[in-house]
């Protein structure tokens, strides 16, 4: 395992967020008060594009059906709603970040 410099702290103000790609799955990378955080940028839902999405404090409300992630754990806070039917999606998957400098990384499944 190692880390892979996926951007750099001056492409990603504080309450901003990004798509990366890692291993070739697309991730979305958050900065919430200066402190960085990864998650998979498809929602668990129905696959919507989180960066696409709006970031509220450590939130990101997905597009589609407005479900609610929190970046820093993954957690699914807040339940999709598609017609009258609310549903409560899955986490999302995490990854470490590692910053350096004004690196920031993401572990690798690789070398
Ligand atoms: S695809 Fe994200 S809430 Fe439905």
């Amino acid at each position: 395992m190692g880390f892979k410099k996926i951007a750099d702290t001056s492409e990603l103000p504080a309450g901003k967020m990004k798509k990366v790609t890692l291993d070739g799955k697309d991730v979305l990378l958050v900065n919430v008060d200066d402190a960085f955080y990864a998650i998979d940028n498809k929602c668990t839902h129905l696959g919507g594009s989180l960066v696409e999405g709006t970031l509220e404090g450590n939130e990101v409300i997905c597009p589609r059906h407005g479900s609610r992630f929190d970046v820093k754990t993954g957690k699914a806070v807040g339940k999709a709603k598609v017609a009258f039917i609310k549903v409560m999606p899955k986490d999302e998957k995490t990854y470490v970040v590692k910053v350096e400098g004004t690196d920031i990384m993401l572990q690798t499944d690789g070398d």
